[in-house]
């Protein structure tokens, strides 16, 4: 019963004690990932950058300390209209100075033209897609040729998730997440160990062709 609670709430917060305790663990635990996703995507100045599931906003509020040009612009995209509600709390100011802009909706159907994105980057999203494939290819839909997706996890943790029945079904492994993007036109898909602050994640990178 709790595995199942925090399972439905890891994967779309709600407004609950539950949601709320979540969404403090993303706050604190996630931090490294949300970091290292907006490293490691080399968002230049006047980038155009995605988010997809950005829980209470940490990763947007990094993304824009690179989007400093005239022509940034930062998106971000969550499932919850809980942390839909919370990020935009959390990130007035940049929402206020029109340099972000956030969609309350799913990844298969992203209100953004085709071919207009440089970098998406998501943490512990992909496992609660309802489908690989379609979340890929609308990715795949939004971004220029040639640009790059970074996500980034911690396998070891989410393999201890799935082994406790806390995420159940398969879509956490991250081979079927890198086929689905290999099937819907992304190339040079690779997944790489890194550490950061003394922390092991993995990050999954992707490059979009058209
Ligand atoms: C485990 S949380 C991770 C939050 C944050 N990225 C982090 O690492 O702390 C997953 C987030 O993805 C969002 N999400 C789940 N399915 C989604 C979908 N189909 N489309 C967009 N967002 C989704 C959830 O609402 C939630 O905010």
């Amino acid at each position: 019963m709790l595995k199942a609670i925090l399972g439905e709430q890891l994967g779309k917060p709600t407004k609950t004690i539950a949601g709320w305790l979540v969404s403090l663990f993303f706050k604190t635990r996630n931090v490294v990932l949300e970091e290292n996703a907006v490293r490691l995507c080399n968002i230049q100045p006047d980038d155009t950058v995605l988010e997809v599931g950005f829980g209470p906003g940490v990763g947007l509020s990094e993304a824009a300390k690179y989007l400093t040009g005239p022509k940034g612009k930062l998106y971000g995209i969550d499932y919850s209209e809980y942390m839909y509600k919370m990020a935009s709390r959390n990130l007035h100011s940049l929402l206020e100075a029109g340099r972000l802009c956030l969609f309350h909706g799913s990844v298969e159907r992203i209100p953004l033209s085709d071919s207009t994105v440089d970098k998406v980057y998501h943490c512990n999203c992909y496992y609660f897609w309802p489908d690989l494939r379609t979340g890929s290819r609308e990715i795949h839909r939004v971004m220029k040729p040639g640009a790059v997706m970074v996500s980034t996890l911690y396998l070891e943790s989410i393999m201890s998730c799935a082994s406790k029945g806390i995420l159940n079904s398969k879509k956490w492994e991250p081979e079927p997440y890198m086929a689905a993007l290999r099937d819907t036109g992304f190339i040079d898909v690779r997944m790489e160990t890194r550490q950061h602050k003394g922390k092991e994640f993995q990050a999954i990178f992707a490059t979009a062709i058209k």
